[in-house]
């Protein structure tokens, strides 16, 4: 069985390594642009160039190393006839749950004014929180945005979900479609973006969605630079309608130095680290279903290329 590795590292042998732990017999080959095909079965990718698709046309499955497969459903040529993998959870849920969790406490215990008042030599004691003033509302409830809902209603803050289909969670009021979409932006002061990127969610977090959250309202967005639309952050923070935004993922990665978020002080930024693919477990996940495949039994995980996750 020929394995391809693709992706943009620097030391790929530190993930080629894993996969020949996992799968001893396969032959594995790390993607050379101006190496002839190796024939392979599967490939293992991170945005990868086009030309892989032209060149190995025999693959039988290709698999994602990250949770968001639209850099891979945005290419013309991804073959359609073949399972395109998606990595699920790998350790992923529990970091996006703490990334979110430590804003979500850091912001409603007003813990960036403590460090103030410790660089002032001041001992004050701020007001206690009162949860009912934390309302958090997580979109998207896949694995991530489940454990995100989940950490937050066992902190005992108030969580609300919003996702496309119905779901039900315990402790989390779940909101669906279209319909469900403005109660749930009405009762939400913490927004929490969690969805896939898809043609219908691209730009989704605009002016006009940030105008219908609670007052004084937060965003934090771990799904996609994309869904959000930049300038109207920019404008929502100006006119007080957000105070504070924790930005993980931006349009442009690395973000632009002449990006108006860097100047932000309501804004706090991080370059893509919410939720890193971890490498032992995103490979023994992936070489266990390569084995089930070859096996012939069916896998999860595999993705919906017009639904677009
Ligand atoms: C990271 O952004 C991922 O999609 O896993």
């Amino acid at each position: 069985m020929k394995i391809l590795f693709v992706a943009a590292d620097p030391k790929p042998e530190r993930w080629t390594s894993l996969i020949q732990q996992q799968l001893p017999d396969a032959d594995i080959h790390v993607w050379q642009p101006d190496s002839p095909s190796c024939g392979a079965d599967y490939a293992i990718v991170w945005h990868p160039p086009a030309a892989l698709f032209d060149k190995e046309p025999q693959l039988k499955a290709v698999f994602n190393l990250g949770a968001g497969v639209d850099a891979l459903v945005r290419m013309p040529n991804l073959p359609r006839d073949i399972p395109i993998v998606r990595l699920e959870d790998a350790g992923m849920a529990v970091q996006m749950a703490e990334y979110v969790a430590y804003h979500v406490i850091g912001i409603s215990r007003d813990m960036d004014a403590y460090r103030e008042q410790q660089a002032a030599g001041q001992w004050k004691l701020r007001r206690p929180i009162e949860r009912s003033e934390w309302p958090v509302g997580v979109l998207g409830l896949g694995h991530i945005g489940q454990r995100v809902a989940k950490t937050l209603a066992t902190l005992e803050y108030p969580v609300m979900g919003w996702s496309r289909s119905e779901h039900r969670l315990d402790g989390v009021r779940c909101f669906a479609g279209e319909a469900g979409l403005n109660d749930f932006l009405g009762e939400t002061r913490v927004l929490v973006n969690t969805l896939p990127l898809t043609d219908s969610t691209r730009d989704l977090i605009d002016y006009s969605l940030l105008s219908r959250l609670r007052p004084d309202a937060v965003v934090v967005n771990v799904g996609r630079g994309e869904h959000l639309v930049d300038e109207d952050l920019c404008r929502a923070i100006e006119e007080g309608k957000v105070t504070r935004a924790v930005l993980d993922v931006f349009h442009e990665e690395p973000l632009p130095s002449s990006h108006p978020f860097w100047q932000m002080p309501q804004v706090t930024l991080t370059p893509h680290v919410s939720a890193r693919t971890l490498r032992e477990a995103t490979i023994v996940q992936i070489a266990e279903k390569i084995v089930a495949l070859e096996d012939g039994r069916t896998i999860s995980g595999v993705i919906d290329i017009q639904r677009g996750y």
